[in-house]
């Protein structure tokens, strides 16, 4: 059964939430079979699809254009599709605007990074009948003005801080929060102090759920972050067979006859 978003929100205390990211129809058909609850069409497909050296070039069209293909998968798993830096920010008017254009191409949710500052604009966008997912902790969009990809929540101040935002943006009707890189305590404490799911990366274990990046699930990725787990080693897979397949091409061993056909007669075979 298709999941939705009501049934993500009822698995907090009853069944741990697995998420992961996918990009396009093939993974995200896969994903899905694997039996994931959330697929994210995260932005982070700028860095491990795109080769770009951080989330902030990622546009509108590029995350529109990864959302459309992968929900021609028609995933059982409910599509969330991650808004880019400054789709979201700049107005709320901007913020309903490409949070419905993710919609029209087939995302069932929105993910948006930061804590009690867009309060406002997830209010907006869930007037208008647009699923939010928040985004607090480390936020990579905002990576210049936070001083890098570090770890958050670890001095009292900023913990504090970080359960507030988390509470405006429940206040502010979001159906569940990603918790990135921070201290586990703190994310624990989110957890128990929010009613709807927390999905958490690098954050521990004291969540409602969590969540990775598929090309550090699979070994693909050329800087995993130390929190992720390599569940494979996709890149050894795909070397070692693409290396099989030029050297048969090489040796003229591939194609072969079982990969060939012929015209009826007109060239006679050698
Ligand atoms: O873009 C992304 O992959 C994300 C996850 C890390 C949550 O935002």
């Amino acid at each position: 059964m298709k999941v939705t978003v009501r049934d993500i929100v009822k698995k907090k205390g009853a069944e741990k939430i697995a998420a992961i990211t996918a990009y396009d129809y093939t993974t995200t058909r896969l994903v899905d079979q694997a039996g994931v609850d959330i697929i994210l069409v995260g932005d982070s497909v700028g860095m491990v699809v795109h080769g770009l050296p951080s989330t902030i070039p990622v546009t509108m069209e590029m995350m529109l254009l990864h959302v459309e293909s992968a929900a021609r998968a028609r995933p059982r798993a409910l599509l969330v599709g991650d808004m880019p830096f400054l789709s979201y920010e700049t107005s709320i008017e901007d913020a309903v605007y490409n949070a419905g254009l993710m919609l029209k191409k087939g995302a069932e949710a929105v993910k948006i990074e930061g804590g009690g500052e867009m309060a406002d604009a997830v209010k907006a966008m869930v007037r208008a009948g647009i699923p939010v997912m928040g985004h607090i902790g480390l936020t990579p969009q905002r990576y210049l003005l936070i001083g890098g990809y570090k770890r958050r929540g670890v001095k009292a101040a900023e913990a504090e801080k970080l359960i507030d935002d988390a509470k405006e943006l429940e206040k502010a009707g979001v159906f569940s929060i990603v918790i990135e890189f921070t201290a586990a305590d703190v994310a624990a404490e989110i957890t128990k102090q929010v009613s709807v799911p927390t999905i958490c990366i690098g954050s521990g274990w004291m969540c409602d759920g969590q969540i990775l990046v598929l090309h550090d699930v699979l070994g693909l990725s050329e800087n995993t972050p130390p929190f992720a787990k390599k569940y494979s080693d996709l890149k050894k897979i795909i070397v070692d067979a693409v290396s099989s397949y030029v050297r048969e091409v090489k040796q003229g061993v591939f194609p072969g006859r079982e990969h060939s056909f012929f015209s009826e007669g007109y060239f006679k075979e050698g």
